[in-house]
């Protein structure tokens, strides 16, 4: 690994303990994949930080780094923890709150933006080309893919490291020639009507090379971000080419292959039949944008409150205070909102016979975490099954 005069500096300890144990790991890993240089990132994110996930060791490794002088050099962002910051939540189990604070206390001595959201591009869009180390698939994919950021798709600990030092490995899609669509899938009409996350699922699952997508010129942005965390979920996309989004001169396309997934296929991955009394309907995985809450709250106002269940809309922690009047009105409408977290990451305070979500991803990791059936539906079928129009 060649490396510069200050990055062998931070190596041999000039810049203190934690940043050379840092480094360290950025090498050892670095030299695991291939990568001959390091290079300088301009933002990293941090996931891996929910104490309900990562436990005892987890948040002693954080803890270690920084009370040994850990401090970031880049900016740097954290995924959701496990407990709901805003207080506001009777959904979400707040009861890990003294744990969490072991791992969040320490990060934000490090110098971490405390936003604890996987939409952390809300916060800093990157720019073609830009160099980033982040954690959280759904965040790495959108970033690639939406944005022409250059990300692999890293373990918490790499992106600390990567955070602590300022550099990450020059090696997989850090680098241009790496990044290359190879199989075109192309999304028909009848493809579209279906809730967009049984897409991103099956691609995950079943399309095996970097994809070319057509067909979703016209798609919101907020659809898009939901099929590609599906598609990184259920698979290992970390880059995926969208046909109109993903900036020129950041991909290459070397089609071998191209495939049409009719609307049967895509069936399989609707989930599972919604049986029981107790539903929960479940929206903002990854986190809602502002878009996506008025539009929530448009349904909400339009079908009425929910009645037949609860509704859970999990945001990133700050979005109560920026869109504070219309987090109050959803909750004055029965909608319960949880803040810097996610149900995935966090625990229910109760039991649910089935959960609604529209999120590919969300199905995919709440029916093995919480063992609980899943059905994926659109925002307004779900709004309008709650409220039982
Ligand atoms: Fe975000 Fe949690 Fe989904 S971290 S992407 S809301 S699983």
């Amino acid at each position: 690994m060649h490396l510069t005069r200050e990055q062998e500096k931070m190596l041999q300890g000039e810049y203190g303990w934690a940043t050379a144990k840092a480094m360290e790991i950025i090498i050892k890993v670095g030299e695991a994949m291939g990568a001959e240089e390091l290079v300088e990132i301009v933002h990293a994110h941090i996931s891996g930080i929910s104490y309900s996930t990562i436990g005892k060791y987890g948040a002693e490794f954080i803890r270690d780094i920084v009370l040994r002088g850990g401090k970031v050099r880049v900016f740097t962002t954290v995924n959701p923890g496990c407990i709901d910051y805003s207080g506001l939540s009777h959904v979400i189990d707040n009861s890990l709150i003294e744990y969490q604070r072991l791992i969040d206390e320490p990060l934000r001595e490090a110098g971490v933006k405390p936003v604890y959201t996987c939409i952390p591009y809300f916060y800093r869009a990157p720019l073609p080309g830009e160099h980033l180390a982040w954690g959280e698939s759904s965040a790495v994919v959108f970033a690639n893919s939406i944005y022409g950021g250059f990300t692999n798709r890293e373990g918490g600990p790499v992106a600390l490291a990567a955070a602590l030092t300022g550099y990450t490995y020059k090696a997989g899609l850090q680098l241009l020639e790496n990044r290359v669509g190879v199989i075109e899938v192309k999304v028909n009409a009848r493809t579209l009507s279906m809730p967009i996350g049984a897409l991103g699922l099956w691609m995950g699952e079943c399309v095996k090379a970097t994809p070319f997508i057509r067909g979703l010129r016209n798609t919101q942005l907020d659809y898009l971000k939901n099929m590609l965390a599906s598609a990184a979920a259920s698979g290992n996309h970390a880059l995926v080419i969208v046909d109109g989004f993903t900036p020129r001169d950041t991909f290459r396309l070397e089609l071998t292959e191209r495939i049409e997934p009719e609307v049967e296929v895509l069936e399989d991955y609707l989930g599972d039949e919604c049986t029981g009394s107790r539903v929960l309907g479940y929206l903002g995985c990854p986190h809602t944008s502002p878009w996506e809450l008025l539009l929530i709250t448009r349904f909400v106002k339009r079908y009425g409150k929910p009645k037949r269940g609860k509704l859970l809309v999990t945001i990133p922690a700050e979005f109560t205070r920026i869109y504070r009047d219309l987090v109050l009105e959803l909750k004055a409408m029965g909608v319960d909102i949880a803040s810097g977290t996610c149900p995935v990451v966090s625990q229910f305070k109760e039991k649910f016979d089935c959960v609604l979500t529209n999120s590919g991803k969300a199905l995919f990791y709440l029916r093995r975490i919480h063992r609980v059936r899943v059905k994926l539906a659109s925002v307004r079928e779900i709004v309008k099954h709650l409220s039982g129009v």
